[in-house]
């Protein structure tokens, strides 16, 4: 079902280029790179992501420093803050599980964070904004494997998956388009 998890993998071709998924209200622009999204202790179990960035254009080429903006809520199923704008427009207290990682030589990137929380009627979900040079900009979403929504479009983004330690998630590869 997971069609995208291996680049090689015969069904991969279906979910090149990643598909887009819905941008949501609460998009804070401007976030500064960070590898620890959760900077205040937000509540939540502790959550490490790793994921690769790859050019649909040439599947096994990795792209360099795309720019990935990341967002969700905390464990509680909360936003900080549960609004939009620019980061400019808040407190530095005020914004909490959003950050910028970019992606190294191999198209590799990670963070750590919390596993999202619910809120209805949303499966767990991750927001993603990816930029990079020569690439169209994408917006998507990451979610647990074992949602709904991963079942009916196992394209949308780099879903993950729970490692036997139940702390590690592995993102599926994201394909960005070329421009
Ligand atoms: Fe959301």
């Amino acid at each position: 079902m997971a069609a995208c998890f291996f680049a090689s993998n015969a069904f991969a071709q279906e979910c090149i280029p990643t598909r887009s998924d819905a941008l949501g209200p609460y998009f804070v622009t401007g976030m500064p790179l960070t590898q620890n999204l959760n900077r205040f202790g937000k509540p939540g179990e502790a959550l490490t992501v790793n994921g690769r960035i790859l050019d649909a254009g040439a599947p096994d080429q990795a792209v360099t420093n795309a720019r990935v903006e990341i967002w969700q809520t905390d464990g509680d199923g909360r936003y900080h803050p549960q609004n939009n704008g620019a980061s400019s427009d808040y407190d530095d207290v005020a914004l909490d599980l959003r950050g910028t990682v970019l992606t190294a030589g191999d198209g590799t990137y990670h963070y750590v964070t919390v596993i999202p929380g619910r809120y209805a009627p949303r499966p767990r979900h991750i927001h993603y904004r990816i930029s990079a040079p020569g690439h169209e900009t994408l917006v998507t979403q990451l979610y647990l494997s074992d949602t709904a929504t991963v079942r009916t479009d196992p394209c949308r983004s780099g879903q993950f998956e729970r490692t036997a330690n139940g702390a590690f998630f592995n993102a599926l590869v994201i394909y960005l388009n070329r421009d």
